[in-house]
């Protein structure tokens, strides 16, 4: 939540933060501002997009080669100009942009007003750099150790970045809780809350850790933390193609992600998995594989789409592994004093890697002293680093709000972690077993031939624009795709939506069939295939449209339904990798023929690193 770049070097400033903005406009877009050194410290701000920022920008001389922006996603103060980001401090002499919140900011700015300060904005950061600034001048310090202070003394999260009008050398950078990453280019540096503004310039990066600050004056890059120990600088090299961070031709993000599952998911199991030789590897895992073989009992946190991963996963560990499972919200979690014992193993999932929830979650298991894996897709984010080890889902920059290849891909991962534990722990028939990565291997092709339906969908999708209610059925491994179909419908075309076991339908939901409720029933040659047939009769004898997923050849459930999409016969477990697309399509398309912007839709952000 809130982006935020910067740069020092012989670029044009702006041309760089501009551009790195947009790359990071996933994270926020209510508001945009930048600051350059322009014959002064100025800062420019606007209410919107960062091409509204670009627009407003018309005219002035910006010939600057340091700088910094940021787009924000509120928290303390409506979107407005005022409230958008950098701050000025009360001299104007110094600015901040700010990711993250200050939870003490309403003490501090008692404080500053004693002494006379007035405020422009009801934002936190503004009371952040007010307090930089008061420290600064009276203890007569440097300024980055100015900053240090006021670090020690603030609580909350933040990732930031100074510039003063003193010395137009001196960027000032600190992490704590909210990403920052340093790129180390040829006699130039940039910040930002990802790598994605970074890659175009250079691959090698800094990752900060909490507690950390980056310095850069006249030149030279000083690795501190807050309690002022000099740290040697690890520079990374970031594996990351500019294509995979721009549309390539698609109209959108997401239906880009969308139509790149074949390759995720490939990517995700490259090198890891190969039916041939029955070989099975997460490289990650190997220490603590016995951890999870062992384990009595594992527990799931997670958010959002990741949470419903994490609903699969339940099945895939309790019918490969015969380990109880229990799926958390990380929010509900982190505060409930939860019952951890030994013997018990946190699986903590994430595509940004830097939910907050998440990573509290995983502290506090932590200090209860839980063994925790990672299943993340951003490499280097907080949420790996602070687990004991893990797998990466490697599905690539996911950049539309909406979660698509990062789901498919945690599926994968999932999958692949369970199959080991059963494996090892001899819960699984070997025949069973490489009937599973056989299968497997098969996904990639057969979400391709989901993907070929898209035309199709979209016409269906063209049937529902107006409606302003869904409801999604689905049983067992079907069932948390139903969530996923319906939480993919809300957040980006605003139509309610809600996803039911279909069993429940008749405890309550079914109060509300009529022919004005569309009802999409993942209703896949399975298991609990007769059952769910039997529940789509229920809604058509109450009139509601039905919109049924099924499989291949199926005959029967086109009779009941409104309008059918066929997807490829798979393994049950496996299914909800092909499953998920065709409702990811269908969302898609209805909330671009409501207008909406898919990739941005409102008040959402992709990184949350706010509870
Ligand atoms: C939905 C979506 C969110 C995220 C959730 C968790 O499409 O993107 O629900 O899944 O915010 O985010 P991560 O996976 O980054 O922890």
């Amino acid at each position: 939540m809130c982006g935020i770049v910067a740069y020092i070097g012989p670029r044009q400033a702006q041309d760089v933060i501009i551009k790195g903005l947009k790359r990071l406009e996933y994270r926020g877009y209510d508001s945009t501002g930048i600051a350059l050194m322009n014959g002064g410290l100025n800062v420019y701000k606007k209410k919107g997009k960062v091409s509204e920022l670009e627009k407003s920008l018309n005219g002035f001389d910006l010939n600057s080669h340091i700088g910094m922006g940021h787009t924000r996603w509120a928290t303390h103060g409506e979107p407005n100009d005022e409230n958008a980001h950098p701050h000025y401090s009360a001299t104007k002499k110094l600015a901040i942009i700010h990711n993250g919140i200050i939870e003490n900011y309403s003490s501090l700015k008692e404080d500053l007003e004693r002494k006379g300060h007035t405020f422009q904005s009801e934002t936190d950061t503004e009371v952040f750099i007010h307090f930089i600034e008061d420290i600064y001048e009276n203890e007569k310090c440097s300024l980055d150790e100015a900053v240090r202070l006021a670090l020690t003394k603030v609580i909350g999260a933040y990732a930031i970045v100074v510039m003063s009008l003193d010395n137009s050398e001196l960027l000032i950078a600190a992490r704590k809780g909210s990403p920052l990453v340093v790129g180390v280019g040829k006699g130039e540096y940039f910040m930002a809350s990802d790598a994605t503004p970074i890659i175009e310039y250079t691959n090698e990066v800094i990752y900060l850790n909490d507690y950390e600050m980056a310095i850069i004056n006249k030149g030279e890059l000083t690795i501190k933390n807050t309690e002022n120990l000099p740290l040697t600088p690890y520079i990374q090299t970031v594996d990351m193609e500019l294509e995979a961070i721009e549309k390539g031709g698609f109209d959108h993000y997401m239906l880009k992600e969308i139509f790149e599952q074949p390759r995720s998911i490939k990517d995700c199991m490259r090198g890891r998995l190969d039916s041939a030789s029955g070989r099975l590897i997460l490289g990650g895992l190997r220490e603590y594989v016995n951890t999870l073989v062992n384990a009595d009992r594992i527990l799931i946190v997670a958010c959002g789409t990741s949470w419903h991963a994490g609903l699969v996963a339940e099945y895939f560990f309790e019918e490969y592994c015969r380990i109880p499972v229990e799926v958390e919200y990380a929010s509900e979690f982190r505060y409930r004093n939860p019952v951890i014992r030994e013997g018990d193993v946190i699986i903590a999932i994430s595509q940004s890697g830097e939910t907050a929830d998440t990573l509290a979650a995983i502290e506090m298991a932590k200090s209860k002293g839980a063994i925790i894996f990672g299943v993340c897709n951003v490499v280097g984010s907080s949420i790996p680093r602070a687990t004991h080890a893990g797998a990466y889902t490697h599905a690539g920059p996911e950049i539309g709000v909406a979660s698509t290849k990062a789901f498919t891909a945690q599926l994968i991962v999932l999958n692949m972690i369970a199959l080991i534990v059963a494996q090892q722990k001899g819960t699984i028939p070997q025949q069973k077993f490489l009937e599973l990565l056989i299968e497997m291997e098969n996904i990639p092709e057969k979400v391709e031939i989901v993907l070929k339906h898209n035309d199709k969908i979209r016409d269906i999708a063209a049937k529902f624009i107006d409606t302003n209610n869904f409801l999604y059925l689905g049983r067992g491994y079907n069932f948390p795709v139903a969530l996923e179909g319906a939480l993919k419908l809300k957040e980006i075309s605003y139509i309610h939506a809600e996803g039911y076991p279909a069993a429940e339908m008749k405890h309550g939901p079914i109060a509300l069939i009529d022919e004005a409720m569309p009802v999409v029933f993942i209703a896949t040659k399975d298991s609990s295939y007769e059952k769910i047939v039997s529940n789509i009769q229920e809604v058509k004898a109450r009139k509601g449209k039905v919109i049924s997923i099924i499989t291949e050849g199926d005959t029967l459930i086109p009779t009941m339904s409104d309008h059918v999409i066929e997807v490829p016969k798979t393994i049950e477990s496996l299914m909800p990798l092909v499953s998920v697309i065709p409702l990811q399509l269908l969302s898609y398309h209805i909330a671009v023929m409501r207008d909406c912007n898919v990739d941005q839709p409102r008040n959402l952000a992709k990184s949350v690193t706010v509870e």
